[in-house]
């Protein structure tokens, strides 16, 4: 649509409504498109394209009362809190600028614009702009005004820029407060009786100081003869003294995830109840920190921070990573003619959140290189304010932070790092410097699809080394949009909307799925970074209080036994308040030992950490966490191996044994207690996830899918090499090989029964040369359509993987197929149950088969899907699995890790799977 002459002055134009705050691309103008490093548009800095423009008019009415104030000397200013990328903005038919940095607030005085009855604000927003360089963050292209825009009234004689610095003396205990403001003023805070005037500090002897764990705010007021202005502040002191991060001068560790503003239907058009919703996940979850990924957020989510409990990294709307691909040149950050830009940038993301106690460091941005603009950015700031450190991540030699961070590194270097150990930097002096600093991790474990893996490790070298900030996982959400495919609902990504460019389903990297759930993952970051970090025995528990700022009295306990019938007892458990960094350890009460010593199977004890009161983030009885251990079963418990076996009996394609019918031609069981069913078979391959995918941050490693796939593990063939019989068992041997190759596995597999009891023995030996890892070892069985629930005891009740498995534990647990399923936003390898005594497929009414159950002599992965391997690794998106009329169920001995592969390290070297021998005997038995 042509905007017309005068649009700007009200001329008639067929217009059409669009919500305010929004991104056109989402109201059904334009479509959204995903790049990850690459510009969607020739790259010739500072020139950039001309694009679309959306042309937005108002009326807005403004209060009588507001131009009486006027006709006293007070202003009217219009305030933008964000505008992608570029807006002309018109205040009844006047020009009134212009704003750059798109997450960054614009003010404009109106106040000899604006008059009684209607006012018209027109902006013309240009999706491209020469500041589209400055904002290359991987994330959507998503333009137009998204944030909120407001008039204000600004009364004469009233400051309209105050700071408050609201520090805390650890040594004494008191706040001292130093209020600076555009105009004298008093100021007091009353909840504790001082007063005092700006300009000058105040001590406010013992305050409760703010931490995440404690986040006390206190008003304060600046008052003139005009009137009062309120500001929420928070007294505490961050430093860095001694190369370690402090906060009231203890170390503290932050324990965070990477947050873009996100909704899968709205963008970073985010509402208030998203930004409270994303609060208290987050804290529902453990997570203490947050950095702004990769500019400042809406500005209430600070306030919902400070609020909350949350710290905050604070980092500034700049990236230009997209110049990577031309080895940097022209790159903004090395380039004296953007200087101004990108201070301007660091200026007014200071500006808008210094007062906020929640910020506890500034980021001069993300992934924009390093040169003299971006070190004008660090002294501006660090002359600015003083009183938070500075965080770049990529400056490696820290000449312009105050902390050196790193993104995606592999364990041993973080462990070395965590030692003060690293290598050294040439230049001696650099390396001195840094030595002398603290280091974060500002982006690890990226969490895109099923993963990240190992993060408990990274999170030990953090904890245990006093130089370690803390660590970030990469990222909170997975960037879908809602939209549909073929006429079903899904979650789209790079590629879906029509672009030609993109980066695909990068952006579905998340601890949360597009619409907030959590996954395992979380689940899993959330364990490890529970307050009271538990641990059980067989007679005590020791609960150690992991928090650096206060005691463990908010939390209650209770323990839990389960055993595999399902029985369950449980009571309380009396543990007394544990100091910050402190731990005690208990007895179990006697009722629990009683239970022990009682002839019993094995046995799930549980000791459960709740909120003994409700709070700003969550009810009363919150688990915030537990620890499990598994008690063994006591002597003489059930043991059938002793009952006589059946003999085998022959027919002309088949041999039974007991209920077990198998193929001879085949070695293949082909019905089993009455149920068709085919296997078992050797599997080595799983769905790559996108971890497997992987090529590392760099992208120099060969994903490990990659190996898979020319060793050809997804192309096993089987092969009958021998079958004998005797009048006790049968016994086969299969070859497991794929076309063209000479690796092989052979399984034997060594079948007896009894009357209502079949078993196998399971063994496997590799053949040839194997030197890359396989995905699983195992054996897979194929069932008919199943639509009974899932039983079983092991690990649950959510999929776990050998590097992550911490937020699941032993027990008793039941789900339906679908429920077994993880929805990744592109569909991958998940479901697995670790750590697996027992699994049952439960027969329903409805179904003609018969329930069954298999035991394993050793714990091991199972996971009963719908879909084939196959059809995992071919969709494209969750929403595009058919149901294959068939139920696929894995045994596995063995899975390899998840890693971080797709832009980080692969799986530890503990958690790599690599072919060698294995036996495994299953039982089977008939149920319901
Ligand atoms: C980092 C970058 C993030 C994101 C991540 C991969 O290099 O800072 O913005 O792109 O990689 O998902």
């Amino acid at each position: 649509m042509d905007v017309p002459d005068g649009f700007a002055s009200g001329a008639p134009c067929d217009t059409k409504s669009i919500a305010v705050p929004s991104h056109w691309q989402l109201e059904g103008y334009g479509a959204p498109q995903y790049t990850n490093t690459e510009y969607p548009f020739p790259v010739d800095p500072p020139r950039a394209p001309r694009g679309p423009v959306g042309s937005y008019r108002c009326m807005t009415q403004v209060p009588p009362s507001w131009l009486d104030a006027v006709a006293h000397g007070a202003r009217v200013v219009l305030r933008t809190e964000g505008i992608d990328s570029f807006g002309e903005l018109w205040c009844n038919g006047t020009l009134l600028g212009a704003t750059v940095g798109s997450r960054l607030p614009h003010e404009f005085d109106v106040t000899d614009l604006v008059h009684d009855g209607d006012n018209l604000i027109a902006v013309h927003v240009h999706q491209w702009s020469a500041a589209s360089y400055l904002e290359d963050q991987d994330m959507w292209w998503l333009s137009g005004i998204f944030r909120p825009v407001t008039l204000r009234l600004l009364p004469s004689g009233l400051p309209s820029d105050v700071r408050c610095h609201a520090d805390f003396d650890p040594a004494t205990g008191d706040g001292i407060l130093t209020v600076t403001s555009d105009l004298p003023a008093e100021v007091g805070v009353p909840q504790l009786g001082i007063t005092g005037s700006t300009g000058e500090p105040i001590s406010v002897g013992m305050v409760q100081p703010w931490t995440a764990e404690t986040p006390r705010l206190y008003d304060v007021q600046v008052t003139t003869p005009a009137g009062t202005v309120t500001q929420r502040v928070g007294f505490r002191r961050v430093d860095v003294s001694d190369g370690v991060f402090r906060l009231n001068g203890r170390r503290t560790v932050l324990r965070g995830v990477n947050r873009h503003d996100f909704h899968p239907d709205r963008g970073r058009a985010l509402t208030r109840d998203d930004l409270l919703d994303d609060v208290l996940v987050l804290k529902r979850h453990n997570v203490n920190a947050v950095r702004t990924s990769h500019y400042p957020p809406h500005p209430d989510f600070l306030d919902l921070c400070d609020e909350f409990g949350l710290y905050v990294i604070d980092e500034c709307d700049l990236e230009t990573h997209g110049f990577v691909d031309f080895g940097w040149r022209r790159n903004p950050s090395a380039d004296p003619q953007w200087r101004d830009a990108l201070v301007d940038r660091m200026r007014r993301t200071v500006t808008r959140d210094r007062n906020h106690p929640c910020v506890v460091m500034w980021s001069l941005g993300n992934e924009a290189g390093t040169g003299s603009s971006v070190s004008a950015m660090a002294t501006w700031c660090r002359e600015a304010d003083p009183t938070r450190p500075i965080h770049y991540e990529p400056d490696q030699n820290t000449a312009d932070t105050d902390v050196w961070s790193q993104m995606y590194p592999g364990h041993d270097a973080v462990s070395a790092i965590a030692d003060r150990a690293e290598p050294a930097l040439p230049d001696v002096h650099a390396d001195a410097a840094r030595r002398g600093k603290p280091y974060i991790l500002c982006e690890f474990a990226h969490a895109m699809g099923n993963g990240a893996g190992a993060t408990a490790e990274y999170l030990r070298d953090v904890e245990r080394s006093d130089r370690m900030i803390g660590a970030f996982v990469w990222e909170m959400f997975d960037h879908g949009l809602r939209t549909s495919i073929d006429g079903r609902p899904t979650w789209g990504y790079g590629g879906d909307f029509g672009e030609t460019l993109h980066s695909g389903n990068f952006c579905c990297d998340g601890l949360l799925f597009p619409d907030r759930t959590p996954s395992p993952a979380m689940l899993d970051w959330a364990a490890l970074n529970a307050p009271a970090r538990i641990r059980v025995t067989d007679h005590e528990v020791h609960v150690r209080n992991i928090r650096d700022h206060r005691d463990t009295s908010d939390l209650s306990y209770r323990w839990t036994i389960t055993d595999e019938s399902g029985n369950e007892y449980d009571g309380p458990l009396i543990i007394p308040p544990i100091a910050r960094g402190a731990s005690v350890t208990v007895a179990l009460p006697v009722e629990v030992l009683d239970i022990f010593d009682a002839p019993h199977g094995e046995l799930a004890v549980t000791v459960h950490a709740y909120l003994t009161n409700e709070t700003a983030y969550a009810p009363a009885g919150f688990e915030v966490s537990n620890s499990t251990a598994e008690i063994p079963a006591t002597a003489g418990a059930e043991d059938d191996t002793a009952v006589a076996v059946v003999a085998p009996t022959p027919t002309a394609r088949t041999l039974t044994v007991g209920p077990a019918e198998i193929n001879r031609a085949t070695g293949m069981l082909t019905r089993l207690f009455g149920n068709p069913l085919a296997g078992p078979s050797l599997t080595l391959w799983r769905a790559p996830t996108d971890n497997d995918h992987g090529g590392g941050l760099n992208g120099d490693l060969t994903p490990v899918a990659t190996h898979w796939s020319r060793m050809g593990l997804h192309r096993l063939t089987h092969e009958l090499l021998d079958l004998q019989v005797d009048d006790r068992s049968i016994v086969t041997m299969v070859r497991s090989a794929p076309a063209d190759s000479d690796i092989a596995v052979v399984t034997r597999a060594v079948w007896s029964a009894q009357t209502d009891v079949v078993r196998c023995h399971l063994s496997c030996t590799p053949e040839g040369e194997w030197s890359h890892p396989v995905a699983r070892i195992g054996w897979m069985l194929q069932l008919p359509d199943w639509t009974g629930d899932f039983t079983w005891w092991g690990d649950g009740p959510g999929e776990s993987y050998i590097d992550s498995r911490n937020g699941t534990r032993l027990g008793l647990w039941r789900r339906s197929l679908d429920q077994l399923h993880t929805p990744y936003v592109r569909p991958q390898e998940n479901g697995q149950r670790s750590n697996v005594r027992w699994g049952e497929l439960q027969a329903t009414d409805a179904a003609d088969v018969t329930g069954l159950r298999i035991a394993a002599d050793r714990p091991i992965g199972m996971t009963v899907r719908r879909h084939s391997l196959d059809q995992l690794a071919r969709a494209a998106h969750d929403s595009q699995l058919e149901a294959e009329g068939t139920t696929w169920w894995h045994l596995d001995v063995a899975q390899h890790g998840l890693g971080s592969a797709a832009c980080g390290p692969e799986p530890l070297p503990q958690h790599t799977l690599m072919m060698q021998p294995q036996a495994l005997t299953l039982r089977f038995t008939a149920t319901g």
